[in-house]
This record gives C-alpha cells, sequence and structure tokens, in this order.
C-alpha cells in the first residue's frame, strides 16, 4: 500500500519534520517488486534506521522502508558459522542475537543505530573494527532489472565509511540481505582501544568474552553519544579526514597532543571531533541545533530544528576548521 503526504519525522534519527511525496513498507522482495513495477519512475529513496540522514526539504518522490526481517545460520564449520540477516532488521538486534549464541565478530559493533542493510553501505565502524572484517556477502535488488545480485567483499569496494553502493553503484542497488563471516570459538577480540581497556579494567575484567567487549562498547557510547530517542543525532556528522603529514606538522606544532592515526605514506589521519572542540565548537547551541557536548563530532536537534540549520551550522563547522587547521572536514551523513 502506498501512503500519500507522509510524515519522515519518526523515521529519521535527527528527527527533522519533512514530507514525503509517497511513502510504503516492504517486507519481502516481491512486494519490493511490486512497489518498484508500480513507481512509475519517481525519484526514489530507500530507508533503514533513518540513521544517516539529514532531510533540509520535503522528498519529492517515493520513500521505500525496507522491513526484511529474518536471521538464519546458512552454514556452520568447526570454528565458524555464516548468519544471514533481513537487510530490516535493527542492526544492533543483530548484534545482541550474536552474543546470545556466541558468534563473534560484531560484539565492537554494539549499540550503532541503523538497520543490517545500510551496515555496508558505509561500512559502519566503530572501536577498530568495521563491517568489511566480518562480511561474507550481500545480495542486492537490481531496480533497472528486477534480478537480485551478489556481491562479495571486494565487489562492494569497502573504504573508510564508503562502498560500492555510495560511488560507483549509487541509486542501483537495494540491499535485502547481508550474511557475515562469525566465530564460534577462538574469538579475535579486538580490545586495543583505549576506552576498552579501561571499562574492562573498572570491572575487573581479565579475560574478557564477546559479551564483555559488548557490554563495555555499549557504556562508552551511552556515555559519549546521545540516544536519537531522547536527542535528535545522525552519529558521526563528518568523517575524521586524512591530511598529509605537513598539514599534520603544522598542527602538532602548536598543540601538543594530537590524536592521530597512520594513514599510509605521507599521510595522517585525524579526529574531526579533536578538531571541533579546539576549535570552540563542542556544546555550542543556536535555538534548537548544535554540537554535542560530550562529543564534537555529533551535531544535535534540541527540539524542532530544520534541516537546513543543522545543515548550515555543519558549514560553518567546516569553514571554520578550514581557516584555523587548513584541514577540509567532509560530512559523513548523507543530505537530502
Ligand atoms: N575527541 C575530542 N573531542 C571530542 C571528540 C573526540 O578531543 O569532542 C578526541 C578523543 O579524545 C580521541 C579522538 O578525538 O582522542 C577520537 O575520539 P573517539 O574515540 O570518540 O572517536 P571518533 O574518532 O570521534 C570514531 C567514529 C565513531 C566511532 C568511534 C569509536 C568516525 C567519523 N567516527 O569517532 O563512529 O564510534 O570512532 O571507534 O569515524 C559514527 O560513524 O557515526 C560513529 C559514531
Amino acid at each position: 500500500m502506498i501512503l500519500t503526504n507522509v510524515s519522515l519525522k519518526p523515521f529519521n534519527t535527527f528527527g527533522i519534520d519533512v514530507n514525503c511525496m509517497a511513502f510504503a513498507t516492504f517486507g519481502t522482495r516481491q512486494e519490493l517488486d511490486q512497489l518498484i513495477r508500480a513507481n512509475q519512475r519517481k525519484p526514489l529513496l530507500i530507508l533503514g534506521g533513518g540513521s544517516n540522514i539529514l532531510f533540509t526539504k520535503d522528498y519529492e518522490g517515493l520513500v521505500l522502508k525496507n522491513e526484511i526481517q529474518g536471521i538464519e545460520v546458512k552454514e556452520r564449520a568447526d570454528d565458524y558459522v555464516i548468519v544471514k540477516a533481513g537487510a530490516g532488521e535493527l542492526w544492533h538486534d543483530f548484534v545482541l542475537y550474536c552474543i546470545e549464541n556466541n558468534f563473534g565478530g560484531v560484539e565492537n559493533l554494539s549499540l550503532i543505530p541503523g538497520s543490517v542493510g545500510a551496515s555496508p553501505m558505509q561500512n559502519i565502524g566503530a572501536y577498530g573494527v568495521e563491517i568489511k572484517d566480518v562480511f561474507e556477502e550481500l545480495e542486492a535488488y537490481h531496480i533497472e532489472s528486477g534480478e537480485i545480485h551478489s556481491f562479495d567483499a571486494a565487489a562492494c569496494a569497502f573504504g573508510y565509511r564508503e562502498s560500492v553502493f555510495k560511488r560507483a553503484l549509487k541509486n542501483q542497488y537495494i540491499i535485502i540481505s547481508v550474511s557475515f563471516r562469525l566465530t564460534t570459538q577462538n574469538h579475535q577480540l579486538r580490545t586495543d582501544y583505549g576506552a576498552i581497556q579501561e571499562e574492562l579494567a573498572q570491572k575487573g575484567i581479565i579475560q574478557p568474552g564477546i559479551k564483555d567487549i559488548s557490554d563495555a562498547v555499549i557504556a562508552i557510547r551511552q556515555s559519549k553519544l546521545p540516544n536519537p530517542k531522547q536527542l535528535g543525532n545522525a552519529g558521526s556528522f563528518f568523517k575524521n579526514p586524512v591530511v598529509s603529514t605537513e598539514v599534520y606538522t603544522k598542527i602538532a606544532s602548536n598543540f601538543e597532543k594530537v590524536p592521530h592515526y597512520p594513514a599510509g605514506e605521507g599521510h595522517v589521519k585525524l579526529a574531526a571531533g579533536w578538531l571541533i572542540e579546539q576549535a570552540g565548537w563542542k556544546g555550542f547551541r543556536e535555538e534548537a541545533c548544535g554540537v554535542h557536548e560530550k562529543q564534537a563530532l555529533v551535531l544535535v536537534n534540541y527540539a524542532e530544528a530544520t534541516g537546513n540549520s543543522i545543515f548550515e551550522l555543519s558549514s560553518r563547522i567546516i569553514s571554520d576548521i578550514n581557516l584555523k587547521f587548513n584541514v577540509l572536514l567532509e560530512r559523513e551523513v548523507n543530505i537530502m
């Protein structure tokens, strides 16, 4: 059933109140197929959890919300399983399912908002792990032909918050399921991230399991990142920028401790949150929008902010960081 003139406020974690011309949900590939055929070439937007999008105006087209459910073990070997999840499953529900079943690999990605189907789009990542590390394959509906195509990791061309679905194949496919390769024993725990070690130490955990890591990540996220149900946001608004060694050295000469990470020969990755905080924006608030007081990388909607006011704030931050540090920040969130 296609509804007309629907508010998208409940369907984006920023809580921006815009309307779309037409709206429908689909729970199976067949329903998706029917909707696409009935859609007479109107602009099309597929929504998962709506957790990485900023609406700046009404959407003059059809919004389809992916509600394909289901999680199943497709293959079981001695030390790993392949688990397939419907694209419409909530990402964190999938993580909890893995923890309950002792399937290792996604525990560091606990509590990330959004859906399973959106996770490979931007190669979600946190605390030293990215989806590409556990990715097996995905199935996607080809809008033009109505065929289902499979993609392995190489075909997805994963990068930092990047995949082929944001680049060469943008708007051509709708992800319907994702399969993951997860460990069932000898889990390779990633505890190198400082905050995880601190959490574990605080609880006196010396030999952590995947549930301990998941609990630690949940505690860290809850302490820094606003819950979209209480305060509209879309997680990190900007990507962490990769700069030349020269630009880094210049910044490091003025600041004693600049957080930075290796990014290939002649390059360094900086923490955008640090730059934004140093520039004085952390906790900044103007009318209904602002910069989160505990994590400067997150822009927030305090009340009824418009998408445009948040976008303008992001532009001001980009100019200021460019002026002060000679670093050009790139938005991570999709602007519509
Ligand atoms: N920092 C500050 N001030 C701030 C925020 C950060 O000085 O307001 C400093 C921190 O002290 C630290 C460094 O910047 O030295 C990095 O901060 P943090 O560990 O909080 O991570 P991040 O680089 O800000 C990235 C991801 C997050 C992910 C975390 C943890 C991006 C764009 N963001 O943030 O992902 O959860 O690492 O791995 O890569 C998301 O993509 O939506 C997201 C939340």
